[in-house]
């Protein structure tokens, strides 16, 4: 296998190979298609962590459906309110379409939280969740998930479109990202445009 590793830290292991992230993108992408049928559907791609998410999900639905992609940061330590700032906004008006809320990982819930009642404030006929892996033993805010790929231990992963620092987005499968000697990396000061993908706090 490649060398993904930068700087001192180092990758720990694999949790979930391409072949498995491949499977059940396919099996979402056929249970959304199934419950979307006959709807105007819109995925809304949450930037950067959902994009490679996003960009296999999009090609296993078979009904008619668009995207588009919002990119938000964080403000301060995000984990306070959970309020976040769009810093690019969808191109084409949500009104009266069914959205689908394409995420990288739903941890404590806060973001999606404040994205779906943003969402919800623009008149779609419907919005819901679809979330690659959720870490449910942090979750804060009660979510409904209806389109959930893997449940996950609370670690720190990247890959597959997920990043620590805008590294490791290019891994094509999931690991646990270990930083000297640790699988939680610290949570850093909020002066990063990315910070909601990148800094997170265990
Ligand atoms: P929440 O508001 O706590 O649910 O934050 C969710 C966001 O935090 C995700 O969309 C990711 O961008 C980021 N995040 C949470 N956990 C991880 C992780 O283990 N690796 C990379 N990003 C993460
Ligand atoms: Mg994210």
């Amino acid at each position: 296998m490649k060398n993904f590793s930068t700087n001192e830290n180092e990758l720990k292991q694999v949790l979930i190979p391409q072949n498995r992230l491949q499977e059940r993108v396919s099996e979402l992408g056929l249970q959304i298609s199934q419950d979307f049928a006959g709807k105007n559907l819109t995925i809304v791609a949450i930037l950067k962590g959902s994009f490679v998410f996003a960009a296999d999900l999009l090609r296993a639905i078979t009904v008619p459906c668009s995207i588009d992609f919002m990119s938000i940061s964080s403000y301060g330590t995000q984990t306070s309110s959970g309020v976040v700032r769009i810093t690019k906004d969808l191109d084409e008006s949500i009104a009266a379409r069914h959205v689908l809320l394409v995420e990288d990982i739903i941890d404590t819930g806060l973001t999606a939280n404040y994205l779906t009642h943003a969402l919800r404030q623009r008149n779609p006929a419907s919005v819901d969740i679809c979330a690659l892996l959720d870490k449910s033993a942090r979750r804060i805010i009660d979510l409904p998930i209806p389109y959930r790929g893997f449940e996950i231990p609370d670690v720190f992963v990247v890959g597959y479109g997920m990043d620590y620092q805008q590294q490791y987005r290019n891994l094509p499968n999931i690991s646990i990202l270990r930083l000297n000697g640790c699988s939680k990396p610290q949570q850093h000061a909020a002066n990063d445009p990315d910070q909601n993908d990148s800094q997170k706090s265990p």
